[in-house]
């Protein structure tokens, strides 16, 4: 690796440089970078070769206020400045979080220089997120759990005694009332069996993700005829796992259906697999785990909805019960796994994140 390190640089301080996992770049006082380390090079995905000369302006392009200012204002004052998660766009339309810190060094000989650390806080934001996703989901999960049970008891006494009294009541054009009183606790005993989640215990057995998926979309299709297209990109790849099919096929149908109702018949749905090697779930480590995506060009996630929308009862849909995303997390949650979702017009992903491999098995 040829990295063009300052003269007054011991090797032993270029060695350290060098394995850092931070990324760290070194501007002149002309704001010339004299040096970046290997991971500097890789968050952006340049060779020192190429870069190293170039103007802190040409390299950072993104940044605002522009990045010269910045660094010069560091000089200027002699003051280090630290950012917290900066938006730092990479190729494609990936972006990734960045903690960065300026500090000015300066020497009895020479004009003085600028150091620049970019640390990738991304990954912790995320593994934070997810935890407190699952610790929020199970906190809701319980006290719905609850308070379901509270209603269907009572619920129970209510339609019967609807239906004694249905047969005591002397004139028939009353029945309309109890038939009402019926109806009514049927539908909410529905209800509230959906809240409380499948009563049988799971039955875990070998599965196919795509075998999955192919039953989802073919449900899908008979459904909804007309239409959205549903479009596969499947990973052929991916190992069988041990799940509960249904459970997983109800998990990636509540998703797939939100997905029909964003994008209408004119629209598009995309079902992805994919395999990711140590990755993280929630904060625990995965040799590997298997990641499905849905995905729809409907409108999006309405703002106001985005933070919530694994709430129960929370719903943007006119008649939707705001339980479909729920029920899907906790369905994956017992797996092991966990679902989040991206979304701007135009391109909403549901991730459904389920671990194949233990770092400790
Ligand atoms: N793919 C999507 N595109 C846009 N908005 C979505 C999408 N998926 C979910 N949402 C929003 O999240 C809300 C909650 O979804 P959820 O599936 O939990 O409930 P629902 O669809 O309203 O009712 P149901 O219980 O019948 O599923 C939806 O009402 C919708 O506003
Ligand atoms: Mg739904």
């Amino acid at each position: 690796m040829i990295t063009d390190i300052p003269p007054r640089t011991s090797s032993l301080e270029k060695t350290v440089l060098d394995n850092l996992i931070t990324a760290v770049l070194l501007f002149d006082s002309e704001l010339r970078l004299s040096y970046i380390n290997p991971a500097g090079e890789m968050l952006f995905q340049v060779s020192s070769r190429h870069v190293l000369g170039q103007r802190a302006c040409a390299l950072m392009p993104w940044s605002t206020p522009p990045v010269e200012e910045r660094l010069r204002d560091v000089l200027a004052t002699r003051h280090p400045l630290t950012e917290r998660e900066l938006i730092l766009p990479l190729s494609g339309d990936r972006t990734i979080r960045v903690n960065c810190t300026v500090l000015p060094l300066h020497h009895f000989d020479a004009p003085a220089d600028v150091l620049v650390e970019l640390c990738r806080v991304d990954r912790q934001l995320r593994i934070t997120r997810e935890e407190h996703l699952i610790s929020q989901h199970q906190a809701t999960q319980a006290l719905l759990r609850g308070l379901a049970h509270e209603i269907k008891n009572p619920l129970g006494g209510l339609r019967g005694a609807a239906q004694l009294l249905e047969r005591e009541l002397p004139d028939k054009s009353l029945r309309d009332y109890t038939q009402i009183i019926i109806d009514e606790a049927d539908r909410l005993q529905k209800l509230m069996d959906r809240m409380l989640g499948p009563n049988r215990i799971p039955k875990e057995q070998r599965v196919n993700i795509h075998q999955i998926l192919e039953h989802v979309r073919s449900l899908l299709q008979a459904e909804h005829p007309e239409g959205p297209r549903v479009i596969r990109d499947y990973d052929p790849s991916i190992p069988d796992f041990r799940a509960d099919p249904d459970r997983l096929i109800q998990a990636v149908l509540n998703l797939a259906r939100n997905a029909v109702a964003a994008s209408g018949p004119s629209g598009r749905i995309e079902l992805r697999t994919r395999v990711l090697r140590q990755f993280t779930i929630g904060n625990q480590c995965h040799r590997l785990v298997l990641r499905v995506e849905v995905v729809d060009n409907g409108e999006g996630v309405s703002p106001e909805l985005q933070d919530r929308i694994f709430f129960p009862m929370v719903s943007g849909q006119p008649g939707g019960t705001g339980l479909g995303l729920p029920i899907a997390q906790e369905l994956i949650n017992q797996h092991g796994g966990l679902i989040e979702c991206e979304s701007r017009p135009g391109k909403t992903k549901f991730f459904v994140y389920l671990p194949l491999e233990s770092c400790h098995e």
